[in-house]
């Protein structure tokens, strides 16, 4: 639906020139001061915090049985995102919103929608790739991000070729029997039906996730201005939230309506509730509250390094937050399904043409003409290889990319 609203997504074109440049510039003398005051801080901070860490994970664990117990509604398969806990708590610890959601995606992804099963993906929005390693084993994956700073991140046997590009305009060829994947991508996408549409028509299936609205409005500041009727200022807050974190958001309606009008039929799956959100947002704030600016929604680095330094501690937070986590998918699998947060979109796409399975075609992102290796050969461009990454994009993106700031970010960041 394009509106002619600001797109978005090229905030992320903004955010890569920033690392870039970062990576260029040394932090001033006074800048690192202030730097190691705040770390300094954070460090101190532990302690009162770790005691309102197990105090409210009690609280939750107990709302939520209770909640479960004396609502007598039995629970959907979903519980079942139980098991895929373990796998992120290690990287978000403190956190529900990415573990609870995490896990409940893996269960779609893996378990209902099956896709470790295709055999050639085009991973969009790959990110650090450690979602993507935990679904794909042999399946050969094409991991493209806009990001290189993430994108360097990913590994895994699965991964046949990492590309940097706008994935907004897929540089590939048609090709029928590959499936796409985009996770986490759509609601950092302002104009979604020019994205989807050039998707359909490259691959014969989609598989995709997007926020709905009740992503924004669930967050406590929103939802408490809202239920005390000051609606202004609920829907202010809703736009910051937005905003800030560079996404467009939809109703599950209208993005229904949207993305059958754009591909073949689909089959559409909803999770996490309003109310879970609510309470995984609650539960973080008292450490996310450290994240600024807030990009993409890792525990602060800080509070994972000194857990670290005491072995038992570590378990302690890893066996506390998985005990939280594992409530909240609880919870969430007895919600009624009407104000989800998520939803995932199984489609066919309208791609015919037939190519051998394994044999996907990068294109210029230019020209959308077939690439011969690094060349276009129609409009003579050549496209460079750093770390690995074959840089499909503009030229800067490129000759701007450094090791220095790649070794500033974290391997895990998203
Ligand atoms: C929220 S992260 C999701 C990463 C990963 N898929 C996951 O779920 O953990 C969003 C990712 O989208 C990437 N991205 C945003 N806009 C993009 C675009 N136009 N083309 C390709 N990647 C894009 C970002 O760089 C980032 O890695
Ligand atoms: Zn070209």
């Amino acid at each position: 639906m394009h509106t002619g609203k600001r797109e978005v997504n090229s905030g992320y074109q903004l955010y890569v020139e920033k690392i870039s440049k970062q990576g260029q510039n040394k932090l001033s003398r006074p800048k690192q001061i202030a730097s190691h005051i705040t770390h300094a801080l954070k460090v101190v901070l532990c302690i009162p915090l770790y005691a309102s860490f197990v105090i409210l994970s009690t609280a939750v664990i107990s709302y939520a049985y209770i909640y479960i117990v004396c609502s007598g509604r039995k629970a959907s398969s979903s519980a079942q995102a139980i098991k895929y806990i373990k796998r992120f708590a290690p990287i978000y610890p403190f956190h529900l919103y990415p573990l609870v959601a995490k896990s409940l995606e893996m269960y779609y992804l893996c378990d209902i929608i099956r896709v470790q099963h295709a055999p050639l993906v085009f991973e969009v929005a790959i990110g650090d790739g450690y979602l993507s390693k935990s679904i794909f084993g042999a399946t050969e994956v094409f991991g493209f991000d806009i990001n290189p700073y993430s994108l360097d991140k990913a590994d895994g046997k699965h991964i046949r070729q990492k590309v940097v590009a706008n994935c907004l305009r897929l540089p590939v060829m048609p090709h029928s029997g590959a499936t796409l994947v985009a996770n986490n991508l759509m609601h950092h996408i302002t104009d979604k039906s020019t994205a989807i549409s050039d998707w359909a028509g490259k691959v014969g299936r989609l598989v995709f996730n997007e926020n709905t609205i009740y992503w924004a409005t669930s967050w406590p500041l929103a939802a408490l201005a809202k239920s005390i009727g000051l609606t202004k200022t609920a829907d202010e807050i809703v736009q910051q939230i937005n905003n800030t974190n560079m996404q467009t958001l939809l109703s599950k309606p209208e993005l229904d309506t949207l993305v059958s009008r754009l591909t073949g039929p689909c089959k559409t799956y909803s999770y996490y509730s309003q109310k879970v959100h609510t309470i995984s947002l609650l539960y973080s704030c008292l450490f996310t509250a450290f994240i600024q600016p807030c990009y993409g929604p890792p525990t602060p680095a800080v509070f994972k390094r000194v857990i670290e330094y005491f072995p038992p501690v570590e378990k302690l937070t890893h066996y506390l937050t998985e005990l939280v986590a594992a409530a909240l998918i609880r919870l969430d699998a007895i919600e009624e399904r009407d104000k989800d947060v998520f939803v995932h979109y199984d489609c066919k796409g309208l791609c015919t043409q037939i190519q051998d399975v394994k044999e996907a075609v990068l294109s210029c992102p230019d020209c959308m003409s077939p690439l011969h290796g690094q060349d276009c050969p129609k409009c003579s461009r050549h496209f460079q290889v750093i770390n690995g990454m074959l840089f499909l994009c503009d030229e800067a993106v490129a000759s701007n990319y450094t090791p220095e700031a790649s070794a500033s970010i974290p391997k895990h960041h998203l």
